[in-house]
């Protein structure tokens, strides 16, 4: 090759550089095209080399200036494109705008639900009369939900509080109502006894005061000499405090009405006078005077057996009430339902 073959060769090479520089986008790709054309292996040193092997002596300074010369013209192609690569990533930085006057984001605050807030009154009412909250599952066993409460398989009972059985099973249903904690309490735990167990409970059931699953609270308290007066007394505090502060809390009365539960003994239905007409009579109570909220009674010595109590030295009363009719009480809402729809626009509106 002689030395004009070279420049030949140099010229087409850097035409060719300049082509694949202009068309190369990231700095990966611009380093990889001089790599390929100016770096230590590249196609226009292998075309000096090719030259040099050929040369006579006289020609090779010749040759050497020739290639060094296009070679400065690759470096400054080189660094003029990454300079324009960082100059185009710094522009884009300071076309990055922020609009400092745009309001920030407001988070919402969540709410307890109507239920745990009317529970945990419920609580705090009992716990401060020395009841402490006991829990169990909502997946029972029939033993814990109807038999050791004293309602065997074919007892009229059963129809009342009809329910969801577990596919394949006739022994595992979904609790009926709460009274099943005590049983499970009894069974670990010896008198004195006073708890109350709050919670889901499921029924076949449905329509607007009725819901296939609602939440119980139940009362038990055993110890030597409980009476009907202290369970009396103890729901007459009770109503009366959870309503405090509505007009005529103080004045509230309760009732129990003859009723009958397998596991009490005698057994009732639970009356509190009315708040909406404190007694008078109107559409919530139906001109009663009266609106039912649980079932009561004494324990029935069928159910102390069952857990291996005496019987002879101790009694009790146990009561069951419906958290949710007690929420509708409070906050006078008219269809269960709204508690578990899940609208946060109604379960925002309680505090
Ligand atoms: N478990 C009864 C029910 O759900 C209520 C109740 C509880 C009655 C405790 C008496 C004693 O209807």
């Amino acid at each position: 090759m002689t030395l004009s073959d070279l420049e030949a060769e140099l010229a087409r090479l850097l035409s060719s550089y300049r082509t694949q520089m202009a068309m190369a986008a990231s700095e990966q790709a611009i380093r990889k095209v001089y790599a390929d054309f100016g770096g230590s292996s590249g196609s226009m040193r292998l075309a000096q080399k090719e030259a040099l092997r050929s040369a006579p002596n006289t020609e090779k300074k010749a040759i050497g200036l020739a290639t060094n010369q296009i070679l400065a013209a690759v470096d400054v192609e080189l660094e003029a494109r990454l300079q324009g690569l960082a100059n185009a990533a710094r522009a884009a930085e300071l076309r990055r705008t922020v609009d400092v006057t745009l309001p920030g984001r407001q988070r919402r605050l969540g709410r307890l639900h109507p239920i745990t807030l009317v529970r945990r009154d419920i609580e705090t009412i009992f716990a401060q009369l020395g009841f402490v909250v006991a829990e169990g599952p909502e997946v029972e066993t029939d033993f814990h939900n109807f038999e050791a409460l004293g309602i065997p398989k074919d007892h009229p009972a059963r129809d009342m509080q009809d329910t969801f059985y577990l596919a394949g099973s006739t022994d595992i249903v979904l609790r009926t109502h709460t009274s099943p904690v005590q049983i499970r309490t009894m069974l670990t735990q010896q008198p004195p006894v006073r708890i109350i167990a709050p919670g889901p409970v499921y029924r076949k059931d449905d329509d607007p005061t009725h819901s296939p699953m609602f939440n119980q609270i139940e009362g038990l308290c055993v110890d030597e000499g409980v009476t009907l007066a202290d369970l009396k007394g103890t729901l007459l505090h009770f109503v009366r405090r959870f309503f405090a502060g509505t007009d005529g809390a103080a004045g509230l009365d309760v009732r129990l009405r003859p009723s009958f539960f397998p596991f009490t003994e005698p057994s009732a239905e639970v009356d509190m006078s009315c708040v909406f007409c404190s007694g008078a009579g109107c559409r919530v109570c139906k001109q009663t005077g009266w609106i039912e909220i649980g079932g009561a009674g004494m324990v029935d010595p069928v159910v102390f057996g069952h857990v291996g109590y005496d019987a002879e030295r101790y009694s009790g009363f146990a009561f069951g009430m419906g958290i949710d009719r007690m929420a509708m009480l409070k906050y006078s809402v008219g269809d269960i339902k709204l508690f578990f729809d899940g609208d946060v626009r109604f379960a925002r509106m309680f505090r």
